[in-house]
């Protein structure tokens, strides 16, 4: 994902600014600061942590990985904690035999959390984890289909059932152009989980043209919704 950011930075910077945004207009909804936790943090590009780092006690980033860059930029900061760790505490449970996330950490959300934000993540959730069962134990579109809702819809009972404030980065519609502009494909990335209402959204051109070996581009509609 970073070298595709440097690539294109020119698409990309606009909707890491969005997001840090979104991220600053819940923490102005929250009554105490003590813990801001952000499921997702990735690349760490799309998270305000000077601000962040400066209003809470504690700032806590839960990913599966964190590169080395993400890593680096975290150790600037003495109150921001990287977790690596499955937020879906599926992954490890759904491989028979030798899978390959047979290692991944279960994840307990820290109870003094007064924010909880999913960053980018809900509508990637289950990515990897149908495709792999699809290639290596023969899941067929029915049985990817079930287990992609149950996992977006698990991701969304985690933060409903959150006390403190819930900021939700997803997108909600992914739009796919031919060479010529013309649109080819369209769909919604939550498996028609209904994600709750937006207050901001915009488009972000994620794969321009000359990206894709198919020499298509790809837009995705990302939405927030804060509650
Ligand atoms: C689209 S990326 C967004 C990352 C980051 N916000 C950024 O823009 O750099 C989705 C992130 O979700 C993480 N992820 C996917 N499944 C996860 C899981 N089960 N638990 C924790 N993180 C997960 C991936 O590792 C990836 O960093």
């Amino acid at each position: 994902m970073e070298a595709r950011h440097k690539r294109c930075f020119m698409q990309w910077q606009p909707h890491y600014q969005k997001c840090q945004q979104a991220i600053l207009k819940a923490v102005e909804l929250c009554l105490k600061k003590h813990t801001i936790v952000i499921m997702g943090a990735g690349s760490l590009n799309d998270i305000p942590l000077d601000s962040l780092s400066q209003q809470f006690q504690k700032v806590v980033l839960v990913d599966l990985v964190f590169l080395k860059q993400a890593r680096k930029k975290a150790a600037d900061y003495a109150n921001v904690f990287l977790e690596e760790a499955d937020v879906s505490n599926r992954l490890s449970g759904l491989f028979s035999g030798e899978g390959a996330f047979d290692d991944a950490v279960n994840w307990a959300l820290p109870q003094e959390a007064d924010c909880l934000v999913s960053l980018n993540l809900a509508t990637q959730l289950p990515l990897i984890p149908v495709s792999w069962l699809m290639q290596h134990e023969g899941l067929d579109e029915k049985g990817a289909g079930r287990l992609g809702k149950e996992m977006i819809q698990s991701h969304l009972n985690l933060l409903e059932n959150f006390q403190g404030v819930r900021c939700l980065i997803a997108d909600r519609r992914i739009s796919e152009f031919d060479a010529s502009g013309e649109l080819i494909d369209q769909f919604d990335p939550a498996w028609d989980v209904v994600l709750p209402d937006v207050i901001d959204s915009w488009e972000w051109q994620v794969i321009p043209v000359g990206e894709s070996n198919q020499n298509t581009s790809q837009m995705n509609q990302v939405g927030v919704s804060i509650w």
